[in-house]
């Protein structure tokens, strides 16, 4: 079957980044590359549907992606998390030394391909990887104890995952031209609403279905939106369970109770609500700007069940 255009783009980043990590000359970086998994290349795609398939576009996509990818190798490591889409994570097969390390040099890399763009572009990626960096400090401390707040959960994941994907919209936007302003704004929904639907699917997912394990975020101590809301919805007994029960290991019974109670008090709803009305304002601002294209990355990901 003959490849669609767009998935030769995307294969002509894959290969951009796989000849940036052989200018290293290192046979085990190599190999360590070889062995991550690609992901959904959200970012890459974004990138190509904005600003088309130039060279330039190409770069941005790659050095994009491998400050991504570092950030997920980091973000294993301080999760401690054994797999990453279904295979064993680098951390688990290397150690957690050398994946930090390998995610120092993608993320080292990607700057120094970075630098190459005019100033304004280098800027907002740069500023975009601290954000990121604060969001996942930010969500390492809300762990430590029953975050409650809804305000700092937003707040958190708007740095972790939206920042960058906000970023990567608006430096597309920059390179060919377009209003940078609606495509930040497209961006930065588009990632808040990924990360609540991700953290929603790790609780109505199975472990199979997810490829990591189910409702771990909760053992892990974080408290995503849809344990915020139902802690706002449970009585005083409800809450005292709930709380209870955070960063601890769960049992089956226990996992089935705070599903149940999510179900019945409606918190799965509200949160995926809150998602949707993300999307649907980042939806109505690309079919306004006659990216239909855009538009359905939205709508896809807010539908998606992995
Ligand atoms: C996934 O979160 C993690 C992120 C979206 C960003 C993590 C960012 C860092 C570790 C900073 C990286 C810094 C540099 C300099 C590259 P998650 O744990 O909620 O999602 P998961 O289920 O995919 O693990
Ligand atoms: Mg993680």
């Amino acid at each position: 079957m003959k490849k669609g255009k767009s998935r030769v783009m995307l294969d002509r980043v894959e290969s951009l980044m796989q000849s940036y990590i052989s200018e290293l000359s290192n046979e085990y970086v190599s190999s360590l590359f070889e062995k991550l998994p690609h992901g959904k290349r959200l970012r890459a795609k974004l990138v190509l549907k904005i600003a088309g398939s130039s060279k330039e576009a190409l770069r941005l996509a790659a050095v994009i992606e491998m400050i991504h990818a570092a950030s997920l190798l980091h973000d294993d490591v301080i999760d401690d998390a054994a797999t990453r889409r279904g295979v064993a994570s680098l951390n688990a097969t290397e150690g957690s030394k050398q994946a930090v390390m390998m995610g120092d040099i993608l993320y080292s890399k990607g700057f120094e391909e970075l630098v190459g763009f005019e100033r304004e572009i280098a800027a907002k990626v740069a500023s975009a990887v601290t954000q990121l960096s604060i969001g996942e400090m930010m969500d390492v401390e809300l762990s430590k104890s029953f975050n409650t707040d809804s305000g700092l959960y937003m707040q958190m994941i708007y740095q972790k995952t939206a920042a960058l994907i906000e970023a990567t919209a608006a430096t597309a936007a920059m390179l060919a031209g377009k209003e940078s302003g609606v495509y930040a704004i497209y961006g930065r929904n588009l990632g808040i609403a990924f990360q609540i639907v991700d953290d929603i699917l790790d609780i109505t997912q199975t472990s199979e279905q997810l490829g990591k394990p189910a409702m771990h975020d909760f053992e892990e101590g974080k408290s995503t939106l849809p344990y915020i809301y139902l802690y706002e919805a449970l009585d005083e007994e409800g809450k005292e369970r709930l709380k209870s029960l955070h960063a601890k290991r769960l049992t089956d019974d226990e996992k089935e109770w705070i599903k149940g109670a999510m179900e019945e008090r409606g918190a799965l709803r509200k949160a995926y609500l809150h998602a949707k009305e993300l999307a649907d304002e980042a939806v109505s601002l690309m079919e306004s700007a006659g990216e239909s294209s855009l538009a359905d990355i939205v709508t896809a990901m807010i539908e998606r069940d992995f």
